[in-house]
């Protein structure tokens, strides 16, 4: 099965909304610092819509994009839900196309590192160039190579909950720079459990690696933690470093 056909049924209860909260008010506080004053943003990788939605409910125009459909779904009914108003668009941000334009561009939780080869990553900072108006933001994350190699690699994590419950192996390749995770959800349904299997892959780039690959369209502005504090890039040492996320804020150049 593809990514997220099974999981998007569970995603949501094993997220932390607190996360969610926490990446709006440093994404303001980003937008507010660098950016230029902003009505629409598009969310690439929008998955679920948490984002897209906690945006909208403050007041943004937003347009959501993602690759799996199953995870539109959930998204589309939680707007309508929450009672707002946002496009979603099933396309793969490597070479997605849209007719509007956006003052900033958001991408969280992972959705850059499901870009595997170094030029859809390149194409990805091309497309968004392409979207945004003059000087406007593009604020991403990325789970660190750190996190990939040395938190999640050869690990197994499993859950149990009430009505569903997930094995999550980890695999990490090095040569390739790429983690591969095996993921079974079994989810109940009228009493009966489900199962599905499906296998993630994501690669690990270095901040080093997203500098280069952007250079041609961005200017950067800063790389700060999980928490919103800067990051000292020049004395960043990969191995050592602890950080499990890292944010990015790019300006169009
Ligand atoms: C970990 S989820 C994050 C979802 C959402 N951003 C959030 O904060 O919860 C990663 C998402 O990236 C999407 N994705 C992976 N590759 C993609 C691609 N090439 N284009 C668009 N979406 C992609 C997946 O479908 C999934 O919804």
């Amino acid at each position: 099965m593809t990514a997220y056909s099974g999981f998007a049924k569970i995603y949501d209860a094993y997220m932390q909304a607190e996360d969610y909260d926490r990446w709006l008010m440093g994404i303001q506080a980003l937008i507010k610092e660098y950016g230029v004053p902003t009505k629409h943003v598009l969310e690439l990788a929008c998955g679920s819509g948490a984002m897209s939605v906690l945006l909208a409910k403050q007041g943004y125009d937003v347009i959501g994009l993602d690759i799996s459909e199953e995870m539109l779904m959930v998204a589309k009914d939680k707007a309508l839900e929450e009672r707002v108003r946002i496009g979603f668009f099933q396309q793969d941000m490597v070479n997605y196309e849209l007719n509007n334009t956006f003052d900033t561009v958001l991408c969280i939780c992972d959705g850059m590192n499901y870009v595997l080869e170094e030029e859809d990553l390149e194409s990805v900072f091309e497309r968004v160039h392409h979207s945004l108006t003059d000087k406007g933001l593009f604020i991403f994350d990325i789970s660190t190579y750190y996190k990939l190699k040395y938190i999640l690699g050869e690990s197994t994590i499993a859950e149990s909950r009430e009505d569903s419950a997930f094995i999550w192996e980890n695999f990490y390749d090095e040569d390739e720079s790429i983690l591969s995770f095996e993921l079974t959800v079994f989810t109940e349904e009228n009493g009966v459990y489900r199962r599905s299997d499906e296998v993630h892959e994501q690669r690990a780039y270095k901040i080093a690696d997203i500098k280069r690959l952007s250079e041609d369209y961005f200017e950067w502005m800063t790389v700060v933690t999980d928490t919103f504090d800067v990051i000292d890039v020049k004395n960043y040492d990969e191995e050592t470093m602890t950080n499990e996320r890292v944010f990015f804020v790019l300006k169009k150049k």
